[in-house]
């Protein structure tokens, strides 16, 4: 049987996985791709780290300049991870190599993935990336073949394990921020800095790959990202009283021929479907035509989901055909334009802590009308022992740039004790 040799870069948490998964399971593999998947070299920062299982010496690369020029391997599984730097820099000499390079870096493809896939079809060989949005969930792949058929009008869901299993650990447990952070670290499911996870970046990210492969366009770095730094215990219960959950969602959607993408967080119906998605679990839905909604779920982070992801990608490489990257071939994907948050419209739960004095009330309800935003519920907690209170709204629908505006002119008021919170409402 053919034998294709792969060298593997970055020996962290997802790494490792994918090393002890590709060596223990090369007879199931090579029987469904008549190939035999060959580790032939593994290239780490720190080689002497103290890991599971043993790598004979012979494996191991010293540098992974010397991978890219040795005429031996066949394919560059990148798992450093980061942007730029070495990651970029391995990436861009495989693919000049002439190397096929699977990659589960998600900031690499949304910042290069133009400049890598015209590498890739140039050279003619594969850059892959299934590892890279929503890890076990094979959504690169069904967007690329099974939903070939459709045309997507808008690609929607929860695209980030840790915040997620963070949020409905909240909800679920009433456990604080913190803890469950630290619970998901150790779990794998975060990124070394989990700072992407929890400001939008990394939703951001599998958002700008969704629209440009759903879209047929080069990657629009035209994104609004909020993240989930700012929800507290008390968003999550009023949300929940008023009968919502709070889920970190990315959106992207072509309207009039515009892509409007958003990363935020979203107030969605307890009885949607997406409200029932908890912990590590990811879920992305399509709307296209003819197929209608598609929906595909699973867990969307760690190591063994991510793992599943790549030999998806190996095995594509393995079972031979050279394909685009991003579906169709650079000189026919369009450059398209983009829409700005502020032009969409949205219902919207909106919380102010205020002091508890004669005339706030109706100070706030003026500013929202000034702005042309109407009120459809409102509720007040007064603080037990201060003179605070906190004022809860549910806006009609109103346009975007009118709810900012509104909230601008709030957090001046010398009533506000806290910067007022904006959560917008998805009604699906
Ligand atoms: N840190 C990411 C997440 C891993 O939590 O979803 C997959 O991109």
């Amino acid at each position: 049987m053919k034998k294709i040799n792969i060298a593997i870069v970055g020996l962290g948490t997802i790494g490792s996985y994918f090393y002890n998964f590709i060596s223990k399971n090369k007879d199931a593999i090579s029987k469904k791709t008549n190939v035999i998947p060959n580790i032939i070299y593994v290239c780490a920062r720190n080689p002497k780290k103290k890991r599971l299982f043993k790598i004979p010496k012979k494996k191991w690369a010293k540098k992974y300049t010397d991978i890219v020029k040795d005429k031996n391997v066949d394919v560059v599984v990148e798992l450093i991870g980061g942007s730029d730097g070495a990651a970029k820099d391995l990436v861009i000499k495989a693919l000049l190599n002439k190397k096929h390079v699977v990659t589960a870096n998600k900031a690499l493809i949304a910042k290069h993935g133009d400049k890598l896939s015209k590498i890739a079809e140039e050279k003619k060989v594969n850059l892959e990336y299934e590892a890279a949005v929503c890890g076990g969930v094979p959504i690169i792949r069904s967007i690329k073949e099974g939903l070939i058929a459709n045309k997507i009008q808008k690609v929607y869901g929860i695209f980030n394990g840790t915040s997620n299993y963070i949020l409905s650990s909240m909800d679920q447990n009433k456990l604080q921020f913190k803890n469950v952070l630290i619970k998901a670290q150790r779990l794998g499911y975060a990124e070394n800095n989990p700072e992407s996870d929890l400001n939008g970046e990394d939703v951001a990210s599998k958002v700008q790959i969704l629209s440009s492969l759903s879209f047929n366009s080069f990657i629009n770095k035209n994104i609004h990202i909020e993240g989930i730094k700012n929800i507290d215990m008390d968003d999550i219960s009023n949300a929940d009283k008023l009968g919502y959950k709070i889920k970190l969602l990315g959106f992207s959607e072509l309207i009039n021929n515009k892509i409007y993408q958003r990363v935020h967080p979203t107030l969605i119906n307890k009885s949607s479907y997406i409200a029932s998605i908890n912990g590590v679990l990811n879920a992305v839905i399509v709307n296209g035509l003819p197929v209608g909604k598609s929906v595909i779920q699973g867990e969307g982070a760690g190591p063994s989901a991510t793992t599943s992801a790549l030999i998806s990608d190996v095995s594509s490489i393995l079972r031979g055909n050279i394909k685009y990257p991003f579906v169709i071939s650079n000189k026919k994907r369009k450059k398209l334009h983009s829409g700005n948050i502020s032009k969409l419209s949205f219902s919207a739960y909106v919380r102010l802590d205020v002091k508890d004095k004669h005339g706030v009330l109706s100070n706030i309800t003026k500013t929202f009308s000034r702005f042309k935003v109407s009120i459809k519920r409102l509720i007040q907690n007064p603080a037990k022992s201060k003179k605070n209170s906190s004022i809860v709204i549910i806006t009609h629908r109103a346009l975007d740039l009118n709810l900012q505006k509104t909230l601008k002119i709030l957090s001046k008021k010398n009533y506000m004790i806290k910067k007022p919170k904006l959560i917008r409402i998805e009604n699906n």
